[in-house]
């Protein structure tokens, strides 16, 4: 191994949301943030040393795509998922959730219903409710064992105003990574029905042992042209901050409203240092993500099994991919807000509050574990007091 992931940056004046705002959000600086999804981890030292070397040249004018970019992104996907894209299939935005709202945007109109899977990532619905489009919900089930798609559910809820679905894949967060035969069966009544596709797949490259990441639009060529896809080295990498990502779109007439859409809101530029960490990060990253992968397991492993020996109150499932947990709180009795309150006033730990996320997420809290292991402990140490408290 090259990176200690058990070394502790501290990030409290380091301009980050999780760590910089605890006492405007919670009252209390002493609260441990395990919420907002980045990571407590330096990025890779060839990104750092990167940017050391590009800040010392002094000058940070203008920039623009240059094709080592489009290569590095191709490049990175066929090594990865084995999708072979082309230069032109590939637009930049300044975000996944940017990406998702210029899709809506562009590709229905208002009053339009777009087709999501409950509980999902918030600012799915955001985006749907700021265009005036109207979410067409389609929540996944539990079968006992994890979250699965209902298939015959979402049919029966497409109808004449349904032109869009925004797949999150993996799925934030309920941890699953999609198999080829859930996307094979989603893809199929997405066919069926004429539905376009906007996949977030901003989690791609978190997948654990034992699982495969399938870009939706790789498994075959209707698919591919009627699916968006969105990736970014953001998450992967740790540089969110850097507001960097991109939009895959093979298909052409997709790829020209999309474009204008860009064009439109005068968004068709890049960052130097996003350009830069993008670059960096998907040609020489891969040692680094490989070890975080391995780091993250291991966290995954402990905080499941310390949940399960000390909080049994709580019921979690070991996620498929994502940096994240679902905790399920609703063996207990009290209410979100009375178990919000325990854990930012007792336990001192503050996490996703379920409830945004639809109102299949009342009851359950989110748990980021992408930090090191003994921020982890204390964490989990924290839920555990405040859950005793109850
Ligand atoms: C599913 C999903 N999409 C998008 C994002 C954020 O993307 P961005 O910061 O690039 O807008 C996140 C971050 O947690 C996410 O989980």
């Amino acid at each position: 191994m090259k990176y200690n992931f058990h070394e502790i940056v501290d990030r409290k004046n380091s301009d980050s949301i999780k760590w910089g705002n605890l006492e405007e959000l919670y009252g209390d600086k002493d609260v441990l943030p395990l919420w907002i999804a980045d990571m407590d981890f330096k990025s890779p030292d060839e990104v750092i040393e990167a940017f050391k070397e590009r800040a010392d040249h002094g000058v940070f004018g203008y920039t623009w795509k240059r094709d080592s970019l489009y290569n590095a992104v191709i490049d990175w996907v066929k090594r990865r998922f084995n999708w072979d894209i082309k230069k032109e299939w590939i637009l930049f935005t300044p975000g996944v959730v940017s990406g998702l709202n210029i899709g809506v945007r562009g590709l229905t109109k208002e009053g339009e219903k777009v087709l999501v899977q409950p509980p999902v990532y918030p600012p799915f619905y955001r985006v749907i409710h700021n265009s005036r489009r109207i979410a067409n919900k389609s929540p996944l089930k539990h079968n006992g064992e994890r979250y699965v798609m209902d298939y015959e559910e979402l049919e029966s809820k497409i109808d004449e105003e349904t032109k869009l679905m925004m797949l999150c894949s993996p799925h934030n967060p309920v941890g699953r990574v999609w198999t080829e035969e859930e996307l094979t069966r989603l893809g199929d009544i997405c066919i069926k029905n004429d539905i376009i596709i906007i996949s977030d797949e901003i989690h791609c490259d978190f997948v654990l042992k034992g699982h495969r990441h399938i870009p939706l639009a790789s498994m075959s060529k209707e698919l591919a042209e009627r699916t968006i896809t969105l990736m970014a080295p953001s998450k992967t990498f740790n540089i969110a901050g850097l507001s960097t990502s991109i939009a895959i779109i093979p298909n052409e007439k997709l790829r020209s409203i999309y474009q204008e859409e860009i064009e439109a809101m005068e968004i068709d530029n890049i960052t130097i240092f996003g350009a830069l960490g993008l670059e960096v990060a998907y040609n020489n990253g891969e040692q680094w993500l490989s070890e975080v992968l391995e780091y993250i397991e291991e966290n995954i492993d402990f905080a499941v099994d310390y949940i399960d020996k000390n909080i049994p109150e709580i019921k979690v499932d070991r996620p498929d991919g994502t940096y994240l947990l679902w905790l399920d709180f609703r063996g207990i009795d009290k209410s979100p807000d009375e178990i919000n309150k325990a854990l930012i006033e007792v336990g001192k730990v503050a996490l996703n509050d379920g409830r945004p996320y639809g109102d299949e997420g009342e009851g359950f809290f989110r748990l980021n574990i992408g930090c090191p292991r003994p921020i982890l402990e204390e964490g989990l140490k924290r839920i555990e007091k405040a859950i005793k408290s109850l």
